[in-house]
């Protein structure tokens, strides 16, 4: 205990206590984790997102375990990797090289240097409280932080990083009117780390309109989107057509993979040898095995019902917290969203950050843990959920949402 920093080595994994105990998962199934006493429970973090065909999936943990005793690190060209690049690239349209790593902020970090190398510009514009992962220049402007709330008259910036506000049209334009050094504009589909902002229709479209007038490029950070909402990139879905992405999570289905998807001409300088890219790990058997099974069964699987069973359960929280006299409102998409206090449904992060209550959100973390369900603690957090939540595991669901939201009114009842 005493040598772990922080007792996690992340620091989005701590967890409030509940009745004094800390929280350790032994194992997990589907839908379903255990914790170290042996409790079973509901989850709805899922790897952050990552997880999407459920926990320890029969055909992943069957491929992933082959690769590991094939040999785990090989060093040279292998096997598993073209298949594995060939499978994610028939989704991702014009976006049809890939370079793998093994982390977002991995594959985030080598968007920003091709971004740099292609445009010979050295500036990254990211989103004010966007999550972009934690390497230096994109955690820049990170939720709870001044920048993020652009409490000065200035638009905050570094040498390398500069904020712009999400969903704000004008504030597009004044930037690339403020500075001619910007190589790319990094911008997800949805700001999900900020608590789900659904981007205002026609601002993505707008974003890449005024960055390529000014000869900079688009990057779609769909690290925790990509392949969560559709079976491909949620920009594409939206009128956005990035010159580069960035994927994660649910592409490995836990698996530590992430890649980096461009059109041709933008990574050539790669192909070339004239940029750098490396990674021990970057591509390994076992996440190119990862990425293989869980892109086949994402092929099959129905994103329509699933977002549908979601979006029920959105409709449920909402009403079965009214009937105990609390307002609260959802926001996001049926396999991803987050739940407020009140009845804004934020279109901002400044509006975000108002209505974010800190109070509320651990009261139904400990509630819902109690009930057996286990939620992300911060009002930013998110409710995932994976294809194996059907229509059993939702109504188990909102069962314990009943129940919390009773012990919930007694604090917050209107
Ligand atoms: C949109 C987005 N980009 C990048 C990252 C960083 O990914 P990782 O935590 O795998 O480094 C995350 C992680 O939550 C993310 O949500």
């Amino acid at each position: 205990m005493q040598n772990l920093v922080g007792d996690v080595s992340s620091a989005a994994r701590i967890l409030p206590e509940l009745d004094g105990e800390k929280l350790f998962i032994s194992h997990g199934k589907g839908a379903y984790l255990w914790d170290s006493h042996g409790r079973k429970y509901i989850d709805t973090a899922l790897g952050f997102g990552a997880v999407l065909v459920g926990h320890s999936n029969d055909a992943v943990v069957a491929n992933v375990a082959k690769a590991l005793s094939d040999a785990a690190a090989p060093s040279w060209a292998h096997v598993r990797e073209h298949g594995a690049a060939s499978a994610l690239a028939a989704q991702t349209g014009a976006l049809s090289k890939v370079i793998f790593t093994n982390s977002g902020s991995e594959a985030v970090h080598l968007a920003c240097r091709a971004a740099r190398a292609y445009t010979g510009k050295s500036k990254i514009a990211k989103m004010a409280a966007g999550f972009d992962g934690w390497f230096d220049d994109v955690s820049f402007g990170n939720i709870g932080s001044a920048e993020a709330l652009f409490d000065s008259n200035q638009r905050p910036s570094t040498a390398r990083t500069t904020l712009l506000r999400f969903n704000d049209f004008d504030d597009v334009e004044r930037l690339f009117a403020e500075d001619g050094d910007i190589a790319a504009v990094l911008v997800e589909p949805m700001l999900a780390n900020a608590g789900c902002i659904m981007a205002a229709p026609g601002y993505l479209k707008h974003v890449q309109e005024i960055a390529h007038k000014h000869g900079a490029l688009v990057i779609g950070d769909e690290v925790l989107m990509g392949f969560r909402v559709f079976n491909g990139l949620t920009s594409h879905h939206y009128g956005l057509d990035p010159d580069l992405a960035t994927v994660g999570k649910a592409i490995g289905n836990g698996v530590p993979v992430s890649a980096l998807l461009g059109k041709p001409e933008v990574l050539a300088a790669f192909e070339e040898g004239r940029v750098l890219r490396g990674g021990t790990f970057s591509g390994n058997p076992l996440a190119s095995a990862a990425v293989t099974s869980t892109l086949q069964l994402l092929e099959q699987a129905d994103y329509a019902a699933l977002m549908a069973r979601g979006n029920e359960l959105r409709t449920f929280i909402r009403s079965c917290f009214e009937a105990e006299g609390v307002r609260v409102t959802t926001s996001g998409y049926g396999s991803v969203f987050t739940i407020w206090l009140g009845d804004v449904e934020p279109t901002s992060y400044n509006q975000a950050a108002e209505i974010a209550n800190t109070e509320f959100s651990k009261a139904l973390h400990l509630a819902l843990r109690k009930s057996g369900v286990l939620m992300m603690p911060s009002p930013y957090g998110r409710i995932f959920l994976s294809f194996e939540h059907t229509d059993s595991v939702i109504e188990e669901m909102k069962q314990a949402f009943s129940v919390a939201a009773k012990e919930i009114a007694k604090v917050f009842a209107a």
